[in-house]
Parts: structure tokens; sequence; C-alpha cells
């Protein structure tokens, strides 16, 4: 590739990859490289500066993250943010103590000279989130910013081109956090400016050519917005030598196959094979009333339906995976508890008779596989549609699958997601679903007594799935949808509205 990279060090602070999406949105391409990376691999990607991201730890601390001090040598500008900050002064001889009063949240900041601070409000608010400080500057380095709790806020040795901040100049409640990114970027590092999606395109475009030559390659579309974008790109680079397989388990939004055949086969004309393994997915979750077994059940089968159809394919040179950049983090740093198993398309090389694995998606955030898909000319309802798990309706049917249950969460979940549309709420909510639960009630319809099932509506709002809060709908907007499920789908005399944070809830029910 042909852009300036900024390397940014990872020592497992919260806003770590946030940093980075802030450096490419400033059209800076920035990768996350683990702290403990040889300066080798740092060295490698010729990087135009060098950014050290925030951590748990303290740098006292056992087991507490390093880097190797040669970083200091390859003559690259540093900016060391919070522990990074911290590390900056304890590796260079400076004085790392306990705070005298722990900082956290919006703090009134005083910024100095500095050409970070060029062009901003000396009295300002930045974001702390610490409980250690430095007391004691490493020699050659001055004070730039500080605060009622933390006399060194900021400090820099100007002639090294070493900078550091106390405070996290990524997250929006630094007023002016941005500028200070694009001052260490523009001024400091001289970046120019050369990243952005267009040029990814062609880049990618050309990359993949270059290596597939008149290769055969297969990928699997599930629908899913990665997918999509993953088998577009390729569609671009390498025509009818593509070859796509989409398994319809039977258990996504009502239409949503059709849609995928029309979009991707019929107006872009590309090789897409649908298999229609409904029948077997539904025989195989016959009575299976436990969410995890769902999962496992549908990984399964969804491998072995690729896998047999594959077969017909025959020998292929490449397999496409859309694997974006926080599978690819998480998979390496996630510690983190199993909560529910996602299914995805992890166990598909086992299955497929190929030579290597394609990930063209690999260094993209999901909001920059989105403006990819609309650079690449997808349209909004493919790119921009909600997150939407791969065990599909399956759990959000509480209790065993049925097809008749099937039909009625497709047809209440349809009016549901059109009274949202209609509202014009489809792109400020994260997820919006009906779900069907394992309960029903008695109604009374005309005059006759009803007992059926409760449909329950879910909305949330969230930035990346881990934590979420159910959206405030305006009333009316739940009273149409509730009052057009009752009346047009069988089998439903009640609906409620789901209003659970996550935590302590999941988003899915199941
Ligand atoms: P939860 O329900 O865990 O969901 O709060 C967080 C996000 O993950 C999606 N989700 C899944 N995605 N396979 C997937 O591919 C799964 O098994 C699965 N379960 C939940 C969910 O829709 C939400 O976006």
């Amino acid at each position: 590739m042909n852009h300036q990279t900024i390397v940014v060090i990872d020592f497992g602070g919260q806003y770590n990859q946030l940093i980075v999406r802030r450096v490419r949105n400033l059209n800076v391409y920035a990768e996350l490289v683990s702290a403990d990376a040889p300066i080798d691999k740092i060295r490698a990607y010729n990087p135009i500066g060098i950014i050290f991201t925030g951590g748990p730890q303290s740098v006292f601390a056992d087991d507490a993250p390093k880097v190797s001090p040669d970083v200091f040598k390859l003559g690259v500008p540093v900016l060391g943010i919070c522990y990074g900050m911290q590390l900056t002064a304890h590796m260079l001889g400076g004085i790392v103590d306990h705070a005298d009063r722990r900082e956290y949240g919006k703090t009134d900041i005083k910024y100095e000279d500095s050409i970070l601070f060029n062009g901003i409000d000396k009295d300002n608010v930045c974001w702390m989130s610490h409980t250690d400080c430095v007391k004691g500057l490493p020699q050659g380095f001055k004070r730039t910013a500080y605060t009622a709790g933390c006399e060194n806020a900021a400090f820099e040795d100007n002639k090294r081109r070493i900078y550091a901040v106390q405070f996290h100049p990524e997250v929006v409640h630094t007023i002016d956090g941005n500028k200070i990114l694009r001052n260490f970027l523009y001024s400091v590092c001289k970046a120019k400016g050369d990243w952005q999606m267009t040029d990814f395109v062609g880049e990618q475009i050309a990359a993949i050519r270059n290596e597939v030559k008149d290769g055969k390659v297969l990928c699997g579309m599930s629908g899913g917005v990665d997918s999509a974008v993953a088998a577009t790109l390729l569609h671009k680079a390498v025509g009818d030598n593509l070859t796509c397989i989409f398994v319809d388990h039977g258990l996504l939004r009502k239409n949503e196959a059709q849609e995928v055949m029309r979009v991707f086969r019929d107006e872009r004309g590309m090789n897409l094979i649908k298999v229609d393994a409904s029948r077997q997915f539904l025989h195989d979750l016959s009575g299976v009333r436990d969410p995890e077994r769902k999962r496992k059940i549908i990984g399964k089968d969804f491998i072995d339906v690729f896998g047999e159809e594959a077969k017909k394919v025959g020998k292929v040179d490449y397999l496409v995976q859309g694997t974006i950049y926080p599978d690819v983090i998480e998979s390496g740093l996630g510690k983190s508890a199993v909560i529910k198993s996602h299914h995805n398309v992890g166990g598909l090389p086992s299955v497929v008779d190929f030579k290597k694995i394609i990930e063209p998606l690999r260094s993209l955030f999901k909001d920059e596989v989105r403006e990819l898909g609309l650079a690449l000319g997808l349209p909004e309802e493919i790119v921009l549609r909600q997150p939407f798990p791969g065990p599909g309706l399956a759990v959000r049917i509480i209790g065993n699958i049925t097809k008749k249950k099937i039909n009625i969460l497709q047809d209440a979940d349809c009016i549901f997601r059109e009274e949202i549309s209609k509202a014009g709420l489809n792109k400020s909510i994260w997820q919006y679903f009906a779900v069907l639960t394992d309960m029903r009630s008695v109604g009374v319809m005309g005059d006759e007594r009803t007992y059926d099932y409760t449909i329950a509506l879910r909305a949330v709002t969230s930035v990346d799935g881990m934590t979420a809060d159910w959206a405030d709908i305006p009333r009316d907007v739940l009273a149409s949808a509730s009052s057009r499920i009752v009346n047009e789908v069988k089998c439903v005399n009640r609906v409620v509205y789901d209003i659970t944070a996550k935590p302590p809830a999941t988003i899915e029910w199941e």
C-alpha cells in the first residue's frame, strides 16, 4: 500500500480502537499494533508517527504492558495518551506516582504553548480517567498543560518530537481533542492526508487482481453487510472467476433471501448460487429450546451445507472471508467470558478445497466497511442495514421453532420495520426487531375469546452492541405497530415493548 501509516500501540485501553478510527477519519491510515510487538514489526510499517494508547494498568504492576524502548530511537514522532503518557515518562526517567486526587470525567484544563495545542482555547475542557500521574518530567521535557489534580497534564520534548497527554483527546468530551490529534498528525508528523475510501477501492482491486490473476475464487454470502461488501469488491476485481454461495437457512427476515438474489445476481450479474436448506435447518432444530444448542446446530448445518455446495463448485484457488478489523483485534486480545457463542463462517475453511484465504476487509472498521459498500455502489438498504445475528430468527423465537412460528415472526417483524422506517427512525436506532415470545394469553377479537401469542418489540440504541439502551420510540409509532400487528398477523393478540437496557439484559432475547 502506498499511503502513510500511523502505528497505534495497544496497551489495552478501552478507547484503543477509537484512536485508530479518529486518525483514519482525519485521512491518515492507522493500525493498532500489540504492545509486545517486536520493534522490527513496528519499523516495517515505516510509520510517520506512533501513538501509545491508554490502558487499565499502573506502570508499576508486574504484568504492566511495556513496549520496546527502541521505539524512541526510530526517529519518528510519538504521542503518549494516559497510560501511554505515564509509560513514556517511566521509560525515559521521569517520576510516576499515585495522583493526590483521582480525576475522572470532564475536567478543566489549561493548555500552555505547544504545537499540539495550536489554534485552540487555552482555557479548555478535557476528558480524564486516571489514578496515577507524572510527578517528575524526564530530562529535556517541558510541561504543556495542567489541571487542578494533575500538575503535568501534558508535556513534550519538541526536539525529539515526543509528546504526551494525560487526558484522552480521542473522546468527544475533550472539547478540542480532534484538533489536538490533527495537530499531531499534520503539524508534527507532516501527514499528507492520503487515506480515503475511494483510493482503498482502487488499491484493493489492483492488489486482488495481482494476487488472484485468473484463479478461481469462492465466497460465502450471508446477506450481512460484511460478506456483501467483500463479495462485491472481489466481483469488481475478478468478475466471473468469483462464485458466491448463499445458504438460505429459512430463518431470515421476510423477503430477505429474494432481496439478496435480486441485488447481487440479477442486478450485478454475480455468479451467486442460492441453496435453500430451510428444511434441513428446521428438521435439525425441531424440539430444540436451548439458545446455545440452537446456535451450535445452525453453525454446524451452515458449514455442512456450504461444504456440500462447495464440492459441486470443485477446487478453487481462493476462499474469501468477510473478516473485519474488530474481529482481528478481538480474536487476538479478547479474554472476556462467553455470553453467547456467535455463529460465524469461521469453520468454512475446513470444508473447502482451496489454496489461500483472501480477507479484503481485514483492516476496516464497520463504519468503514459501510463507506466502502457505498463507494462500490451498493444500495443503502444493504449497506446501512442493522446488524442481524447469524442464527437469524432462531434466537428471536423463544423455545422450539416451527415453520408456523417463523411465518408469524417474519410478518410481525416486517410490520415493525415498516413503521420504524415510515417514522424516519431507521438510521438512529441501532437494532429494531420483533421477538416471538413463548407465551400465549387471553384476548378478545370481535366478540370472540382468543388465546394467542405475545409479540415483544425490541429497539435499542448503541454504538457497538456491547452496551445498549432501549430506544425511546414515540408513542404513536409504537401504537401503529402494535395495532397493525394484532390486526394483520394471525395468532397474535398482544404486543409488548421491551424497556430493558444492556446490561442487565442482552439485545437479542436468546
Ligand atoms: P447480544 O444479544 O449479545 O447481541 O446483546 C449483541 C450483538 O450481537 C448480535 N448477536 C449475534 N450475532 N451471531 C451473530 O452473528 C449470534 O449468535 C448473535 N447473537 C447476538 C446481536 O444481534 C447484537 O447486534
